[in-house]
């Protein structure tokens, strides 16, 4: 086993060595990103702005060789010719299956560490209906569901739905196994008209359509990150994860479903801070769960969970996002909900991006991972001080 060398220090002396690329989507109509074409099952989008804010904040943080890189089937060969000792995954894939797992995926492959979720857990916690079922399987809330598939014999019964629809008084969701900022996610008033929704969202996805009871209630969420902080300018691991910004989503009054941030951006307006003293038990609910889901994954990159409350007012998960927005706050307020957030516990955004890295490098000096191999190296000059 590879000794751990002080954190800071380390950080400190890979400024001017490590080179990091910051890799985020490309679109499959560009020439060059893929063989053949299919389609997205998952709502696609490039993230290429979030990736040019944490380039922003690696440069602060003093790194000097830190560039942005594109997915696609030219990926390897730039990470090659460009000397990358390190990625910080910021996409949700090209197309197909899985999308969100495979750049984690080659990187694996290719040997290049990388600030991000393995592909297993990436591939979970993007599939809906499969992290219901893992939650179920440890006992975390989450709604009843169906799944349905038009183009198999994989629908649901006509008594299915009806038990779904009891648990709710009516109204259903129907939407994507795979998807972001509530895209194809539709409020229905009855099982009645499940057929036409299913077959719409269908129609964009080409995947598999969960169908949940639409839970009325306080719609929150939470964001979980490692165990590591910056106290007094040194890192400190912590004896639990972190939780940063718990926020309840504010709703317009016609509002059922939180609108997409494609279309209304996060902002001050849309949330509030869960900060009073009444919020206490909902703050230990999302936090213990936070922690089981984060231990029981063993996860070592950041997720956020949205939670919604049902009818009688009992908190229930609806996703954990392996990669939550890490927009950084623009002037007129608007923001990533981390941001926003950390703002409000008055953290830097760039503190929180040099404590992911630092944790990346802390997991890799622990468990040796072959794929940190590099790091020593990258260290020899100073390889005394660090006992390597
Ligand atoms: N069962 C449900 N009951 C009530 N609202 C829901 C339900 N499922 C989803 N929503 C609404 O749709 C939004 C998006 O759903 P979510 O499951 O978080 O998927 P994603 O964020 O990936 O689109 C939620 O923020 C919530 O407002
Ligand atoms: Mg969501």
């Amino acid at each position: 086993m590879i000794p751990r060398p002080d954190l800071d220090y380390a950080l400190e002396s890979l400024e001017s060595k490590l080179s990091i690329a910051v890799i985020h989507g490309a679109s499959n109509l560009k020439g060059g990103s893929v063989i053949h074409r299919t389609y997205n099952p998952r709502s696609w989008k490039s993230y290429g702005s979030v990736a040019r804010d944490l380039v922003g904040s690696l440069r602060r943080l003093g790194f000097t060789r830190v560039r942005r890189m594109r997915e696609g089937m030219d990926l390897p060969q730039l990470l090659r010719e460009a000397g990358i000792h390190m990625a910080w995954l910021n996409t949700g894939g090209i197309q197909g299956h899985g999308a969100m797992c495979h750049a984690a995926a080659s990187l694996e492959s290719l040997g290049i560490p990388y600030v991000g979720h393995r592909p297993t857990v990436a591939a979970l916690l993007d599939d809906k209906p499969l992290f219901k079922q893992w939650l179920q399987g440890i006992g975390v809330p989450t709604a009843p569901f169906a799944v349905w598939h038009p183009s198999t014999a994989f629908s649901p019964s006509k008594r299915r739905l009806q038990e779904l629809e009891e648990l709710s008084g009516g109204p259903l969701v129907v939407k994507p196994a795979s998807g972001r900022a509530s895209q194809h996610v539709h409020w229905i008033r009855s099982a009645d008209q499940a057929r036409e929704a299913v077959r719409w969202v269908y129609g964009h996805t080409r995947d598999r359509v969960l169908i949940e009871p639409f839970l009325p209630g306080r719609e929150l969420c939470i964001t979980v990150a490692p165990p590591i902080q910056r106290l007094e300018h040194r890192f400190q691991m912590t004896s639990r994860p972190r939780f940063l910004a718990p926020i309840e989503r504010l709703f317009d009054d016609e509002e059922k479903i939180f609108t997409s941030m494609d279309v209304q951006p996060i902002g001050i307006r849309r949330v509030q801070a869960l900060t009073r003293p009444e919020h206490a038990v909902d703050l230990q609910w999302l936090e213990s769960v936070g922690e089981r889901i984060f231990n029981e994954l063993q996860l070592s990159a950041l997720i956020r969970l949205d939670v919604r409350e049902d009818r009688q007012g009992h908190l229930m998960v609806l996703e954990a996002n392996p990669k939550p927005d890490l927009a950084v706050c623009k002037a007129n307020g608007e923001g990533s909900l981390i941001a926003l957030g950390l703002k409000e516990q008055g953290e830097s955004y760039d503190e929180l991006i040099a404590s992911l890295l630092a944790y990346r490098l802390a997991l890799g000096f622990d468990f040796c991972l072959p794929s940190l191999a590099v790091i020593p190296d990258l260290l020899t000059d100073e390889g005394d001080h660090l006992g390597l």
